[in-house]
Formats: C-alpha cells, sequence, structure tokens
C-alpha cells in the first residue's frame, strides 16, 4: 500500500520541469485527454474530476486571460498534506501548476499557502525561484491565506486574493468559469497538481494500476490520535481504514472506540467500520467524506458527544457567517449538544438536531455547513448509546463529562 512505486507521491524521482516541458510540447487538448484518461480526481475533497475543470476553464477563457491557483493551505491545520508535499517535493506542485496552466491557456497563477507555514514557504519560494527560468510567461506567485478554517474553500480563497474577507460566494458561476477578478480560474489541491508531472512522464494506464477504478492513485492522509505513530501517510485509494491506522502503527491504549474521518466535518463511524474503504463514493456511503483526509482514532474513553460538542464549538467560531443555515446552526446545535452532555438533554432534543442536520445539509450555501451534518448523522446512529445515556440515565457514558450549564436554554420554537 500503495501497491505500486510508480505513483508515490512523496518519493518520486520524476523530474518536474522536464515533464512540464513535455507537457507544453504534447499541446493542451492532448494533454486534457491524457488527464481524462487517467481518472485523476480532485484531491481537496470533493473528488471533482480535474480534466472537466480544465475543459471549462479553458472554454470559458477562450484565448483570454485565466488563472490557476494551487490551493497548498491545509485549512484543518492536524492534516498538514500540501505541506508535508512542500516540504519533500516542492517542484511538483509548481511544475504540476505549470502544466495545469498550460492546459487552461493561463499566464498568471498563485500558490495559495497558510500564513503559519513558514517552512513550506520557504521551501516553495527555493522551488519556484529554480523553476522560473523555464516557465517562460506564466507568473507565479505566493500568496498567504488569513489563517481559519474557511479560508481554504475555494470561493472564499478567491476572495482573499482580490482583497476581501474570507467568505464563500453561490455557486454556480463556479471559479473555473467565473473566478478571479470575474476570470475563468483554476482552483485545484496543491495534490491534485502534483500528480500532473508523474502522470505526463508515465501515461494514463500507469497511474490508474494504483487505486480504484472510480478513484486512481494515491492520497496523502493525516493519522491523528490514539495511534502509535501519528503522521502524513501516502496510501492508494482503496485501502481500508483499518489498513491505515495498521500502517500508523496500530491504535494506542484502551481499545479504539470509532474513527473521526475528513476533519472538522467529517463524520464519526464506530470501530466495527475498520473494513470501510478510503475512497469518495465509499465513505460517502459510510456517513462521512475524504474532506481533509485526517483520520482520528478515538478512544474509549471519549464521549461521543462530547466530541460532536467539540466539533460544533469550532465550527461555530470558524463559519464565515454569510449564511444563516450554517451561522445560525452551528451555534444552536452546539448549544443542544452542550445542553444533553451537561444531563439537561431530553429525548426530543435528537429529532431537533436531526431536523438541524437536514437544514445544514440541504439549505448551507458551501460545503462546511453541508458537510457539518455527518457530525450529528453518524454520531446520533452510531453511537446512539452515549446520547440516551445523557439523556436517559443522567451520566456521562465514561465519566468525563463536565457539565457546562446548570439549566436549559429554552425556545419557543421547541416546546
Ligand atoms: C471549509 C473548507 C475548507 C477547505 N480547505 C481546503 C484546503 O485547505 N485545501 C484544498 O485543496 N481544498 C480545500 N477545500 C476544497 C476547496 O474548496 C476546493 O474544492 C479544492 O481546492 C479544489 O481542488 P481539487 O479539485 O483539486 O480538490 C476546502 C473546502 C471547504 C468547504
Ligand atoms: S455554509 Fe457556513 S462557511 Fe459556508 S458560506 Fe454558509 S456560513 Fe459560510
Amino acid at each position: 500500500m500503495p501497491t505500486s512505486a510508480a505513483y508515490r507521491i512523496l518519493d518520486t524521482d520524476v523530474n518536474a520541469a522536464h515533464e512540464r516541458d513535455r507537457a507544453r510540447e504534447i499541446g493542451p487538448d492532448a494533454l486534457i485527454a491524457l488527464i481524462e484518461a487517467s481518472g485523476l480526481r480532485g484531491r481537496g475533497g470533493a473528488g471533482f474530476p480535474l480534466a472537466r475543470k480544465l475543459v471549462a476553464a479553458r472554454t470559458a477563457a477562450a484565448g483570454g486571460s485565466a488563472y490557476v491557483v494551487a490551493n497548498a493551505y491545509d485549512a484543518d491545520p492536524a492534516s498538514p498534506l500540501a505541506r508535508t508535499i512542500l516540504l519533500k517535493k516542492p517542484e511538483l506542485v509548481i511544475e504540476g501548476l505549470a502544466i495545469a496552466a498550460s492546459a487552461v491557456g493561463a499566464t498568471s497563477g498563485y500558490l495559495y499557502i497558510r500564513p503559519d507555514s513558514e517552512s513550506a514557504k520557504k521551501a516553495a519560494e527555493r522551488a519556484l525561484d529554480a523553476a522560473r527560468p523555464g516557465l517562460g510567461d506564466l507568473q507565479v506567485e505566493i500568496a498567504q491565506g488569513p489563517g481559519g478554517f474557511m479560508g481554504g474553500e475555494e470561493s472564499a480563497l478567491l476572495a482573499v486574493l482580490e482583497s476581501r474577507r474570507a467568505m464563500a460566494r453561490q455557486r454556480p458561476p463556479y471559479p473555473a468559469t467565473q473566478g478571479l477578478l470575474m476570470r475563468p480560474t483554476l482552483v485545484s489541491s496543491a495534490e491534485t497538481l502534483a500528480a500532473l508531472p508523474l502522470i505526463v512522464r508515465d501515461g494514463a494506464d500507469a497511474f490508474r494500476r494504483v487505486g480504484t477504478e472510480a478513484s486512481p492513485g494515491t492520497k496523502l492522509v493525516s493519522v491523528t490520535g490514539a495511534v502509535a505513530s501519528p503522521g502524513v501517510y501516502e496510501v492508494a485509494f482503496g485501502a481500508t481504514l483499518g489498513e491505515i491506522v495498521e500502517r500508523a502503527g496500530g491504535a494506542t491504549g484502551k481499545a479504539m472506540k470509532g474513527l473521526h474521518v475528513g476533519g472538522p466535518t467529517g463524520g464519526i463511524l464506530n470501530a466495527t467500520r475498520t473494513g470501510v474503504a478510503l475512497d469518495y463514493e465509499t465513505l460517502k456511503a459510510a456517513g462521512t467524506h475524504l474532506g481533509s483526509a485526517q483520520i482520528r482514532v478515538i478512544g474509549t474513553d471519549v464521549c461521543i458527544v462530547n466530541e460532536a460538542a467539540k466539533l460544533f464549538d469550532y465550527l461555530a467560531k470558524e463559519t464565515c457567517g454569510i449564511c444563516v443555515p450554517c451561522r445560525v446552526g452551528t451555534k444552536r446545535v452546539e448549544g443542544i449538544l452542550e445542553g444533553i452532555y451537561s444531563d439537561l438533554g431530553r429525548a426530543d432534543d435528537l429529532p431537533w438536531l436531526d431536523q438541524l442536520a437536514d437544514h445544514l445539509r440541504e439549505f448551507s450555501l458551501c460545503g462546511f455547513g453541508i458537510t457539518s451534518a455527518s457530525i450529528l448523522k453518524t454520531t446520533m446512529s452510531e453511537f446512539a448509546e452515549d446520547y440516551r445515556s445523557h439523556i436517559d440515565g443522567h451520566t456521562c457514558p465514561t465519566g468525563t463529562c463536565q457539565p457546562a450549564r446548570s439549566r436549559r436554554y429554552e425556545t419557543m420554537a421547541q416546546p
């Protein structure tokens, strides 16, 4: 795991500058056809096919100005995947960006990073200085985002590049047709772009030899929590969650209670779900998503209601606030969960939470609010006994919760 050495991003020996020149020789149409044949999907979370975004941006640009952005922001600080690539193989990201720019016909590009990652910035600067003589008329700048979870969301990122606050905007139009300064803009994860020099060198079939039919290639994941060797690992798509945890040395301490998959908005699966495969569709069917590709092992000494409350506390602080379902919903959910773990909950809190989850999922403007619903859906279905223990028995199932309040907050909408 991965099954072939050909597509390991982190220890490849590919000459990325050479592959950028070859990509330019091939020409945009054949290059996009190659990327389409490879089945490369976006590594930033949603898994959208890169070739389709390239076609959309190229068509919308119609020979006029266009931009490419490598999203190396690592919105989830516990999943420093772009930083890992930038520290080990920064040239893959820079030349991957240049390859994507040649496919779109863009002459301006940005490498967008966190404000607190000095070492990654320095590595990127060195790689960019080395690459510049070969980049021709492509201008690439390193831009630093604001910090905070929403800084990595693509429409908020574009707002930041336009010197505005990191707030999302309605789509469509998607950035590929109307992005930076209203011009076609390809926003791709640094990890997605880093695969391009390898695909140009070895071809589509070789890329497809690793991973699954629908999700070819490898994926960086960050394994955190109660494991022996937390860290960033490169695994083949299709590896099971259990195999990935073993790769990180296995669960430590007491037995594993759950797996929190996908970062701050990810669902929590119970410990029996180690056979779930890491790919976009399987994770969705399991009730979560790839998201930031963080896999956090939760020990048996953790109360899941408290975990869910902590996650919503974080999300209520990080929401960009532009849409009501998320701005109000995350805060409301946090309050109800706080009431439950303070042993002030009632049975009718659960359908209320379920309804709030549906509203977050259906009416939020961006992936932040939409995906946060999976925290509620999974914890209520997979850890129902933790909720019951607090609501029916007025006891924390692990004896760890400290009540946060001494009375319920009633609202008019809730009987
Ligand atoms: C709250 C939030 C944070 C995100 N943070 C990142 C990030 O740090 N890096 C990233 O590549 N994508 C991030 N994304 C996904 C981007 O919006 C976008 O879909 C992605 O950069 C597109 O690249 P891809 O097609 O290569 O996946 C985030 C999305 C959301 C909703
Ligand atoms: S879902 Fe949340 S983060 Fe996304 S636009 Fe709405 S308020 Fe902002």
